[in-house]
């Protein structure tokens, strides 16, 4: 699953550990500690050393943080990395165009000179890893609340400069359970990572977004990429000089296949959960918030949809934004629907209850819910305040563009900072160039009048930005016509609204013209409004919640000492262990935890786009060509699911048997526990992967590509 970063209110932590349950983003310091008796009675054959190790090689050196927002592994001593299609398709996309369409076609590099070198792709190996709680916690000790964020911001810079001192690294520090511990992350980055080959998309998004976040799943969700350094293993800007990259560690790929209840585990970077979310912010993300992004980018996706049915070459130019705006409009969708399903606001409930009783005469945590329940009466009104202007008002292309000269407009009122205004405006040039390629101002028009009209609708009169007096001063009967007005006249008049009038007033910058563009002008009164009146409430609210999640958190351990408490997703490198299984998602219904190439044709429909298949594909499949990467009954298998603990960014990450060989890929979660960020539930939860079979067979038989299989160790 792709990385998503979003606030709900506050979050808390993560629990975990009765045995049967495989929950747990374990810290990979920490498994022999605390986790390896169990894995190995799970069927783990490997030593913790060769989990994790600072002074040997293990399998974290093959796991690779890809580009900030996915995972990726490292299957070949040549630095080949394998990870999701979803996670290259950007990359994909934009090495992509009519007449050379990699996206749609697929595309296989026959040598090393083939491949694509990705300007600004990189990818990281963590060192090492470290405890520094104690350290942080004695620095901050005194800080008062509201200094804290800053406090640590200073304790953080002086540990990682410390980590990083003379070794070309780099370092990051991670909060753990809502500020009760830190850590530090050492990384080696690598930034000439170069594209070795994807499947067509048809192979590759099998399913679209009418599939995504569901299980049974027919997707060949992967691509590869390759790390590129210099003559002396070292990472190096890109260079054609440059060389693969010798790793200390690859998987061995396993042709073994799966079987139900066998061992898997997952390594990777996943990037965010609220686990111990209060029951306040349940209510709140299930009655609003959910509802209003789900809203908010429908509008956008129907508009852009028209836009790209209607022409290849714009198709491609608006294909990645669009995946990546349905992926999370979707799961919204699905979360809503199962934190209802599932109950989970009275699940938290009766946690909070149990934690009253406990807290009870306790001075330290008795006033814990009180506090929290009062944080959330400021700030259920105003709740909604921030996703209009991010999904809403800024999520209108042209306002974002237009949103990016607000720095220009501090800088040049009253020629305060004539470099500062330079410097904006030469950034905004920079932009430009890719912005105005994937413009589209008619149904970018569309989208601005039905997101004004929304946030007309929903957001309280008083709460209104003072310029929407202004809008409904344009022409019309109705106040759907009058937003319709404002947004035709704004892509009329705007000096954003073609490439051309931007760039005259590039050439010839004027801070009047600015301010009195009509799309600048809303954009900075939505903004403004929003930073003057509502941002010190949600830091408000933030400031008060910080310190209850701490404790609510803190006295949760006391309240269980018997549990293992692992913490919440924050993009740092965790390992999850459990099984390939299968589930049952409703009553009569039972889901196998395999799919096959059966079911791809079974779906295939030429005539829906999502749901198409290369016809080499299905002559591979009419021929049963399906090499050593078969199934026993001879069918070819395509994806399984296991119930290991992921969330959005381990995406790409690898599911890796007891032996230390990788099995699969994961890429996504399933719809009846959508709610997976905010509850573990352990009869629903499911990882679906690809089958690391389906991915060789892909390369080997329908890419063509045998040389980058024999790159790989296989192992039966
Ligand atoms: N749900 C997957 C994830 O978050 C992404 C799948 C991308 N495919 C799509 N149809 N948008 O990682």
């Amino acid at each position: 699953m792709k990385k998503y970063i979003y606030t709900l209110s506050t979050l808390l932590l993560l629990l975990a550990s009765t045995a049967k349950a495989d929950e747990g983003m374990w810290l990979p310091l920490l498994l022999k500690k605390y986790n390896y008796e169990q894995m190995k009675a799970k069927g783990l054959k490997l030593t913790p050393e060769q989990l994790y190790d600072v002074n040997n090689s293990s399998l974290k050196d093959a796991i690779v943080w890809f580009n900030g927002g996915c995972t990726g592994e490292i299957i070949s001593n040549q630095g080949l990395i394998l990870t999701n299609h979803h996670c290259g398709y950007d990359a994909i996309a934009s090495k992509s165009v009519k007449g050379d369409n990699i996206l749609d076609n697929g595309f296989w590099a026959k040598n090393n000179g083939e491949e694509k070198p990705i300007p600004g792709m990189w990818v990281s190996i963590v060192i090492r890893m470290e405890d520094m709680t104690d350290r942080v916690l004695s620095e901050i000790k005194g800080t008062a609340e509201k200094d804290r964020p800053a406090k640590l911001q200073e304790i953080f810079k002086n540990i990682t400069d410390e980590a990083k001192k003379g070794t070309g690294y780099e370092a990051q520090m991670r909060e753990m359970f809502k500020g009760n511990a830190y850590y530090l992350f050492v990384f080696q980055k690598y930034t000439d990572i170069r594209l070795v080959g994807t499947p067509p998309q048809s192979v590759g998004k099998f399913g679209g977004d009418a599939d995504n976040w569901m299980w049974p799943r027919h997707t060949g969700d992967f691509s590869m990429f390759r790390i590129y350094v210099n003559k002396n293993n070292e990472a190096a800007a890109y260079s054609a000089d440059n060389v693969p990259f010798k790793p200390k560690h690859h998987l061995p790929v396993s042709l073994k296949g799966v079987k139900e209840g066998d061992y898997a585990m997952i390594y990777g970077f996943p990037g965010r959960t609220n686990r111990y979310e209060f029951s306040q912010g349940i209510e709140l993300a299930v009655d609003k918030i959910n509802p209003t992004i789900v809203n908010l980018r429908d509008i956008r996706l129907k508009a852009w949809k028209e836009v790209m049915d209607k022409s290849e070459e714009d198709r491609l130019k608006l294909s990645a934004d669009y995946a990546s705006i349905a992926n999370y409009w979707k799961y919204f969708i699905g979360q809503t629907e199962q934190l209802k399903r599932l109950n989970v606001y009275g699940y938290k409930k009766e946690m909070e209850t149990k934690f009253s009783s406990f807290a009870k005469g306790k001075a330290e945590y008795e006033n814990i819910l009180l506090n929290v329940e009062k944080a959330y009466v400021d700030y259920r009104p105003i709740a909604l305040q921030r996703t209009y202007l991010t999904e809403g008002i800024l999520g209108v292309s042209l306002n974002g563009f237009a949103a990016s000269m607000l720095t220009y407009e501090k800088a040049a009122k009253n020629n305060t900072d004539t470099a500062g205004a330079r410097k904006a405006i030469a950034a905004a040039k920079a932009n430009a160039e890719e912005f105005y390629t994937a413009f589209f101002p008619s149904a970018d028009e569309k989208i601005l009048a039905q997101i004004l009209e929304m946030y007309y609708n929903n957001i309280p009169a008083e709460q209104q930005a003072p310029y929407m007096a202004i809008i409904l001063k344009s022409k019309g009967k109705t106040n759907t016509e009058k937003f319709k007005a404002f947004s035709a006249l704004v892509y009329a008049k705007s000096m954003f609204s073609t490439k051309e009038k931007f760039e005259a007033f590039a050439a010839k910058p004027d801070y009047k013209k600015l301010v009195n563009d009509p799309c600048f002008a809303m954009v900075k009164s939505f903004y403004d409004h929003y930073i003057n009146n509502y941002k010190p409430k949600v830091d408000a609210f933030n400031a008060a919640i910080g310190p209850e999640s701490r404790g609510y958190i803190k006295g949760l351990m006391q309240m269980m000492p018997e549990k293992t408490f692992y913490p919440d997703a924050n993009s740092s490198l965790r390992l999850t262990y459990g099984s390939v299984q299968a589930y049952e998602p409703k009553d009569a219904v039972k889901f196998t935890f395999q799919t096959t190439l059966d079911g791809v044709m079974e779906k295939y429909n030429p005539k829906d786009f999502e749901f198409q298949v290369p016809q080499k594909l299905i002559d591979l499949y009419n021929a049963k060509d399906f090499g050593d990467y078969k199934l026993e009954n001879g069918k070819m298998p395509v994806a399984f699911i296991t119930n290991n603990d992921i969330t959005g960014g381990n995406s790409g990450s690898p599911v890796i048997d007891g032996e230390g060989r990788l099995i699969g890929l994961a890429f996504d979660g399933n719809w009846e526990a959508m709610s997976g960020d905010i509850v573990f539930d352990e009869k629903y939860k499911r990882t679906i992967n690809v089958d690391v079979r389906y991915v060789l067979f892909l390369i080997d038989k329908l890419g063509g590509a045998p040389h980058i299989v024999n790159e790989m160790t296989l192992v039966k």
